[in-house]
């Protein structure tokens, strides 16, 4: 018995599949002899959506393909797992399907949520004296996960929220009349995305002129005050704003009400909306509303390739640790040691 099991979970990233093709070369490197894919995170995987690998991705070329496709191969979720508990209707029917096709390590690639799932495996292990291994694999544009300080798919979507700036910048200052354009960028309640509108500003582009980040309340009022003194000075302004800014009370400032997720997430949007309908009133200039939205998470054009290349070694080495007797672990790079990591 040496099977190995791989999904993927939560938003997805230009770098998740190439996670997913280390985990495969990795699987293959170390002597599995059977590689399966669960369709649609542990969801589906509890709804027995179970696909063998070794069918689909059987090539080399077929690897690097995935390497250089941006999204969620396998599909994705949202889903989360109860309490760790002897006895438990959901956990006992994922450790009787790990049984039936005699798997012997887990991996899973994602975010917090998903990093929740493999320590909640790992725990349920556990408590019933199973040997199956669980590894987490980090990815998440919103750079937002512990231990690390920086994860696999947030390099090329900061590439692209740059990117993206710099063009509504040349956009901005072609008519001669006063506008402010707010650029809603993801990361929920992380600034790191939206803090990659910094990047934009070059010899040729002047970038964002303001960065609104989740992390700092903003004080509306005096934000009406200082746009207002700017726009004396200069024509166009171009406000990079995160979806997951809240005021001074902690409240999020948003036009949406949104969905919530199985984590109790809000889905956040609107917040350019917003903001660009209270300035166009306050100050009665023209204001525009850019919503980037999925356009960010996976966009193939502007994949890294330190991203791509440190997610392909991660997926691998994550194998690795696996054979060694490792669970309930996430592997990350450290790249001031430029070398790969285990963490609780
Ligand atoms: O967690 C990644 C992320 O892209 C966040 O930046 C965003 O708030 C969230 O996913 C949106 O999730 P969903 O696509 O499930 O609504």
């Amino acid at each position: 018995r040496k099977n190995l099991i791989v999904g993927q979970s939560g938003g997805p990233t230009a770098a998740i599949n190439a996670s997913l093709a280390g985990v495969c070369c990795g699987a293959k490197h170390f002597g599995f002899e059977k590689v399966y894919g669960m369709r649609f995170g542990i969801e589906g995987f509890l709804n027995e959506k179970i696909v063998d690998l070794d069918e689909t991705l059987n090539s080399e070329l077929n690897i690097e393909l995935l390497k250089r496709t941006p999204s969620s191969y396998l599909g994705s979720c949202r889903y989360k797992l109860p309490k760790p508990e002897a006895g438990n209707e959901v956990y006992q029917k994922a450790f009787e399907l790990l049984e039936k096709h005699s798997i012997d390590v887990f991996v899973y690639i994602g975010g917090n949520d998903s990093m929740d799932t493999i320590l909640k495996m790992s725990e349920y292990a556990k408590i019933i004296g199973s040997q199956i291994k669980f590894i987490g694999i980090p990815k998440t544009i919103d750079n937002d996960l512990p231990v690390t300080d920086h994860t696999p798919g947030y390099g090329s979507a900061a590439k692209y929220i740059a990117t993206c700036i710099s063009e509504v910048v040349r956009d901005s200052n072609v008519y001669d009349l006063k506008s402010v354009t707010f650029v809603e960028i993801m990361g929920r309640n992380a600034g790191w995305l939206t803090a990659a509108a910094a990047l934009a500003k070059n010899s040729f582009n002047d970038g964002a002129d303001f960065i609104l980040l989740p992390e700092i309340g903003l004080n509306l009022k005096e934000f009406i005050n200082i746009l207002g003194n700017r726009l004396n000075e200069k024509n166009n302004i171009v406000v990079a704003v995160s979806e997951g800014i809240k005021d001074q009370n902690g409240n999020y400032i948003s036009e949406d009400e949104g969905n919530v997720d199985a984590f109790g997430h809000k889905m956040l949007s609107g917040t350019a909306a917003y903001l660009a309908k209270k300035i166009k009133s306050e100050l009665g200039v023209k204001t525009r509303a850019v919503e980037i939205n999925t356009l960010q998470r996976a966009a193939a054009h502007l994949q890294s390739k330190t991203d791509i290349d440190e997610a392909f070694n991660i997926g691998f080495l994550g194998v690795k640790a696996g054979i060694e007797g490792e669970t309930g672990v996430m592997m990350y790079f450290d790249r001031v040691n430029d070398a790969p990591y285990l963490s609780i």
